[in-house]
């Protein structure tokens, strides 16, 4: 193999790679994101989300989640604006439509820049859950 060909051949393997790169990253922000099928059955225990259930929900979200996805839960937070993608609205009907296990799902592993909340005990991951189902218009 002549000199210039192996720099050529590598040039054109840097390249390769550096699109695949970008392309994943595109695929990374843009993908939809769905739970796996297990997920979405998983049953919401939390029956009863009294006044106080709400309220220690909200607690919650105010510590943990206000900054990227508003006071309201419309994405609109703070951080939002840096983010490469943004914060899921969740009054809107894309989140609404979901089971309760699959937003649970989504809350617990997180992606990108969505952080997993698995540090969080169950229960109180499942009044989030049922604290995004009270925003639905
Ligand atoms: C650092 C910013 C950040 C914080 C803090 C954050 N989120 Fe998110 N969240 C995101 C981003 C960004 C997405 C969209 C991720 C994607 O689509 O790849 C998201 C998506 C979600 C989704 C999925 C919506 C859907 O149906 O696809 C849920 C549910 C959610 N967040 C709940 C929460 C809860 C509950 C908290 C607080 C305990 C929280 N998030 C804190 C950034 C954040």
């Amino acid at each position: 193999m002549s000199l210039h060909r192996g720099v050529l051949r590598m040039a054109t393997a840097a390249v390769a790679l550096a699109a695949g790169l970008a392309f994943g990253a595109v695929a990374w922000a843009q993908g939809e994101w769905k739970a796996p099928p297990e997920a979405h059955s998983l049953k919401n225990p939390i029956t009863k989300f009294d006044a106080k259930a709400k309220a220690d929900a909200k607690n919650i979200v105010e510590t943990n989640c206000v900054p990227c996805h508003g006071v309201t839960g419309k994405g609109d937070g703070p951080a939002a604006a840096v983010l490469p993608t943004k914060p899921a609205d969740w009054t809107s009907e894309k989140v609404q439509k979901q089971t309760d296990g699959e937003i649970f799902w989504k809350l617990s592993n997180g992606r990108g820049a969505m952080p997993p909340w698995k540090s969080l005990p169950e229960k109180e991951r499942w009044e989030l859950v049922s604290y995004i189902r009270s925003l639905k218009k």
